[in-house]
């Protein structure tokens, strides 16, 4: 069976893109885990995008799968896509092309002018003259920088419709542990997830599998979450790494320790070897 990939970067603008990105003297190590280079994006570059997605920050998968969204998080977004008849014509970014380390750094550099101006070229090279007929955001961050793009000529002379929802992950982050409180927001996310579904399936003239809009329900169900498409990713990266299993976490007995390593562990249910009994 064959196996579809991303190419990459080699088209203009997405090479010089790559070869400019910014390091550590724009992306401050105290504040971002720039030891895990920048991770740039998920989707397709080659002018067929008719969705842009902006998240915030790669995590752990991110960094070892070396495209965005692509952990729980992604697997919501891809699920949400789904439900907009969106399966393949989609690209994404995030606010950041590093990791955020620790609570604040984010909100403390949205702004930062050169995390912004390289931000922005990206977003002009999937945006300008394309086909793109909605933008969804998920998180604060995603919504400032996408209003900052706004304020540059090319984002003020563009009128592709746009949506500010909930990040994915906020029923988690908001709850810290909480069941009930995790339910709630759960259920905040997801009925403003739907008025915004609405608003964007109104937008969307051209969905790759027009379908008709089913709204969530109170809380996800297990197939609200999708995988990621092999094309979404580099050649060879195995199945695993695009299931709904999580593979990766960050461990260590120190914060130092931690910040130093991933674990990346195949999902029991996906090893392609027959168990040894213990
Ligand atoms: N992973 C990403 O790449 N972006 C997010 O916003 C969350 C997880």
């Amino acid at each position: 069976m064959p196996h579809p990939f991303d190419p990459g970067y080699a088209q203009p603008p997405f090479d010089s893109l790559c070869r400019e990105y910014p390091g550590a003297d724009i992306y401050p190590p105290e504040d971002f885990r720039v030891e895990w280079g920048p991770i740039f994006h998920r989707g397709r570059l080659d002018g067929s995008a008719r969705v842009l997605v902006i998240g915030q920050d790669p995590g752990a998968h991110e960094c070892i799968a070396r495209r965005i969204l692509v952990g729980e998080a992604g697997q919501r977004v891809q699920g949400f896509l789904a439900r907009l008849g969106i399966t393949t014509s989609y690209v994404m970014l995030n606010a950041f092309v590093y990791p955020v380390y620790g609570q604040s750094g984010g909100n403390r550099h949205i702004g930062d002018e050169a995390i912004a101006a390289y931000r922005n070229r990206w977003l002009d090279a999937v945006l300008v003259d394309s086909r793109v007929e909605a933008v969804v955001t998920f998180g604060q961050l995603a919504d400032r920088a996408w209003r900052q793009w706004k304020q540059t000529p090319a984002g003020a002379a563009s009128s592709i419709a746009s949506q500010a929802l909930r990040h994915p992950t906020y029923p988690e982050s908001s709850s810290k542990g909480n069941r009930q409180k995790r339910a709630e927001a759960m259920r905040a996310m997801l009925a403003q997830w739907n008025d915004g579904l609405e608003q964007l399936a109104a937008a969307i003239q051209h969905p790759d599998e027009p379908r008709d809009l089913v709204p969530y329900g109170e809380a996800l169900e297990p197939g609200d979450l999708a995988p990621i498409p092999e094309e979404d990713l580099p050649a060879g990266v195995p199945a695993w790494m695009r299931s709904v299993e999580s593979w990766a976490t960050r461990s260590g007995e120190t914060t130092e320790a931690k910040r130093a390593t991933v674990v990346v562990t195949v999902p029991k249910t996906l090893r392609p070897w027959t168990p040894i009994e213990p």
